[in-house]
């Protein structure tokens, strides 16, 4: 009786009591976690046969064009955020650039209105990428394996075909009429102009072939050869702006990341031209003086000023963030603890501060799709990459034969200074269309230490979003002691200022907990799920890698060993 008693005891109240999600996945060498499974695999290969973190991120960046098409890409650009096992951090900014022809008003009709989705469909809405630049960088400074190495397994994915499940059809048929309305996006992403069904094989010869090129060639081929031009000539043919000069002066940036302290951890993040890391660190500094883990995991008060920290952040962030090559961002102020104590004066204990009231200064210079990816290796060496096409698909359109989607990160300028874009951000003259200028992110590539020791590598899609996404992974292990599969799956929740709202997730507050929020002056706007999270946590004890796939993305998958 006594033994039956325990037994039940132990089936209702389990001695480990992270019931929400399923365990992590554990393993002590090598760890790589990514939305897409076959890249995942693609990671931890090459990693096995001895490559380090910097060989697998650039292996998987590949494979990833290929097998998540709407949001890896060859097309984007994005950001590395690297943290070498002797110390040293490094930020790789292979963010797009504006085409040389681009024009501030570019979007705007003749009265100054902005025109919907002329910065979001077609080649005017794609700016120069810079993908292929950053991961040959990346290799050729930071692996040791050679190009036709790491290149090797997207080659073999993109010509011998991959099988497509639930997910991947899910996006897939999202832009099925888009899809039909080009011959040459038609050819690859639709069979027989039907949508593809779950169990057929996807096969991209187009892409294989591009990829095979930049294999052998090197990035020349893609800013000054065969790619170039064919995406030039469409860009022409089709009332877009690309044109050999933009390619053949694109560059790349090696930047120092935003470092900032947290309850005593470290994080390293992404500078501009990305808002990720300031906008993070300014949201941590201020909810470093309130103990959200004593107010409770989602309880009214803590919401409350995770609210406010996120308003007054994004505030900063849409105002006065910028590419630094074009406008000084005052990002020592922003991330300073004086700065965050100066706004928790400003910020109530008992309602919330309407958006319009946080006005910041004007800079002192006003002139769904990404995917992220996670790895560490044996040696400690860690990377964390966030790149993107923006939206699904990007611009949704291919040059000729090159298998490439192309992106619309021009979309993510204010088309004019107060105008809303496709997140709702609503920015200022920092951000305004210049020739040769990178638009701001919200792209977060983050890793942390903990006494000089590897914690955690994280980061997420989600446009706007992905900041409070990253941030909500962080304190949910760092103040509430999720591991790292809860604190990936937790509900979300979100603010950015404007509009003055609170986005919330399913099932992420009860009811009361939204009536009292309520009654201090919060608004809220439902919707369904957003963001996926591919986070790896270090265990300080053993060292123990725990990787955790977004559940959002039920294609993805931490694989280590
Ligand atoms: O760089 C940015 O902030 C955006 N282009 C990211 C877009 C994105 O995450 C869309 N995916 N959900």
């Amino acid at each position: 009786m006594k033994k039956f008693c325990i037994a039940l005891l132990f089936l209702f109240f389990p001695i480990t009591s992270f019931a929400i999600s399923p365990s992590p996945v554990a393993a002590k060498q090598g760890m790589v976690v990514t939305e897409q499974h076959y890249a995942s695999q693609v990671g931890a290969d090459i990693l096995r046969a001895g490559g380090n973190a910097i060989d697998a991120a650039v292996a998987v960046g590949y494979a990833l064009a290929v097998v998540d098409p709407c949001c890896g890409n060859i097309g984007g650009g994005g950001f590395m955020t690297i943290h070498l096992a002797n110390g040293k951090d490094i930020f790789l900014n292979f963010r797009e650039k504006a085409p040389l022809a681009a024009k501030k008003d570019m979007y705007l009709d003749a009265q100054g209105n902005v025109i919907p989705d002329k910065s979001i469909k077609g080649y005017l809405a794609v700016a120069v990428p810079g993908t292929v630049l950053g991961l040959e960088t990346a290799l050729h400074k930071y692996g040791t394996m050679t190009r036709q190495q790491v290149m090797a397994p997207a080659i073999k994915l993109a010509e011998q075909g991959f099988i497509l499940e639930p997910y991947d059809i899910k996006l897939l048929t999202n832009d099925q009429k888009n899809f039909s309305e080009q011959p040459n996006v038609a050819a690859i992403f639709l069979k027989n102009n039907q949508p593809y069904q779950v169990g057929d094989r996807l096969v991209q010869k187009d892409l294989a072939k591009s990829l095979k090129q930049i294999s052998q060639k090197g990035p020349d081929v893609f800013y000054k050869g065969d790619i170039a031009k064919t995406i030039v000539k469409a860009s022409k043919a089709n009332g877009g702006i690309l044109s050999l000069q933009d390619f053949s002066q694109y560059n790349i940036e090696e930047l120092t990341p935003i470092h900032c302290n947290y309850r005593g951890y470290s994080i390293i993040s992404a500078p501009p031209p990305s808002s990720g890391g300031v906008t993070l660190c300014e949201i941590t500094n201020i909810l470093e003086s309130y103990p959200l883990n004593t107010m409770g995991y989602h309880s009214a008060e803590s919401v409350h000023y995770m609210t406010e920290a996120m308003r007054y952040a994004f505030a900063d962030r849409n105002n006065k963030l910028g590419d630094p090559d074009f406008i000084k961002n005052p990002v020592d102020q922003l991330i300073s603890k004086d700065y965050a104590k100066k706004i928790q004066q400003k910020i109530s204990a008992s309602h919330a501060t309407p958006s319009t009231e946080v006005n910041p200064d004007p800079a002192p210079n006003t002139g769904t799709h990404t995917t992220h990816y996670s790895i560490v290796d044996k040696k400690g060496n860690a990377v964390s990459v966030t790149y993107t096409l923006n939206s699904l698909f990007g611009a949704q359109v291919i040059a000729g034969n090159t298998g490439i989607f192309l992106n619309n990160e021009m979309d993510d300028f204010a088309a004019k200074a107060g105008a809303v874009n496709q997140f709702g951000l609503v920015q200022s003259d920092a951000n305004t269309i210049q020739p040769s200028k990178r638009p701001l992110s919200s792209m977060t590539p983050t890793i942390i230490l903990k006494d000089g020791h590897l914690f955690m590598v994280v980061g997420s899609p989600g446009g706007s979003r992905i900041i409070t996404s990253t941030l909500g992974t962080i304190l949910n292990v760092i103040d509430y002691g999720m591991n790292i599969q809860e604190a990936v799956d937790a509900p979300r929740f979100h603010h950015q200022w404007m509009p003055d709202t609170i986005y919330t997730e399913p099932f992420t507050f009860s009811a009361d907990t939204l009536k009292t929020l309520s009654q201090m002056g919060y608004q809220f706007t439902p919707q369904p799920p957003w963001s996926a999270v591919e986070a790896i946590l270090i265990d300080p004890a053993d060292g123990t890698l725990y990787g955790a796939n977004d559940n959002r993305r039920s294609s993805g998958k931490a694989m280590g060993y």
